[in-house]
């Protein structure tokens, strides 16, 4: 895949090593935005350091197992998406997301994860999608819950991030779930 088509200039793209610079600079711009959420931004400071966050994910797609994808809108770099877990043998994937302010209530995400989940259970034959969220993050819930997922309980301080302990919820889905919701 080089890119899908999301609609409305939009696209879904792998994110590789080799956009290291252009992933660091974007994660820079949107730190206000990203950083209360994502644990893993706050150390995106430089080429480097997103060369070493993007190079193990690079390591682990050719041995089949988590990936990550960018989307982009009228071609600038505007969000990501990933599989922060891909098991197709156990058949289970736990998925991740983010947009920069200005790309958000558009439905871009719900659309790249959509696709996702499409091609994680339509061809890797996947049973359980599952996705992670503190319960202070409306949107990240919101997006779970607009693509049918459940709730399925809550890890209780489960990490500590900018200095205090979170709550994280599961939310999942099962594949007959997914085709069901396609149907109706
Ligand atoms: C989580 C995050 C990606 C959600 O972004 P988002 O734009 O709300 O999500 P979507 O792309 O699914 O868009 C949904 C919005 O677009 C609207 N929309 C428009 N067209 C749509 C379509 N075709 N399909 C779905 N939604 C659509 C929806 O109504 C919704 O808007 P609303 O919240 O005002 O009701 C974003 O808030 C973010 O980047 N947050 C910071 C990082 C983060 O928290 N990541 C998750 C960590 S768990």
């Amino acid at each position: 895949m080089l890119s899908l088509p999301l609609g409305d200039g939009a696209e879904l793209r792998p994110l590789e090593p080799w956009q290291a610079a252009e992933f660091a600079a974007y994660v820079g711009r949107h730190i206000d935005h990203l950083g209360p959420w994502l644990p893993w931004s706050r150390a995106m400071t430089g080429e480097a350091e997103a060369r070493a966050f993007l190079q193990p994910y690079a390591d682990d797609t050719a041995r089949d197992g988590r990936r990550m994808y960018s989307v982009w809108l009228d071609g600038e770099l505007v969000g990501g998406t990933l599989f922060r877990v891909f098991d197709a043998p156990a058949g289970t994937c736990e998925l991740g997301v983010w947009l920069a302010p200005e790309a958000t209530g558009r439905g871009l995400v719900s659309r790249a994860v959509t696709a996702m989940i499409d091609w994680a259970v339509d061809v890797r034959g996947i049973r359980r999608v599952e996705w992670q969220c503190v319960p202070e993050n409306a949107a990240s819930r919101a997006v779970a819950t607009r693509l049918g997922m459940t709730l399925e309980g809550t890890r209780r301080r489960a990490f500590e991030h900018d200095g205090r302990l979170w709550d994280v919820e599961l939310w999942a889905l099962l594949a007959e779930e997914w085709r069901a919701r396609r149907t109706a």
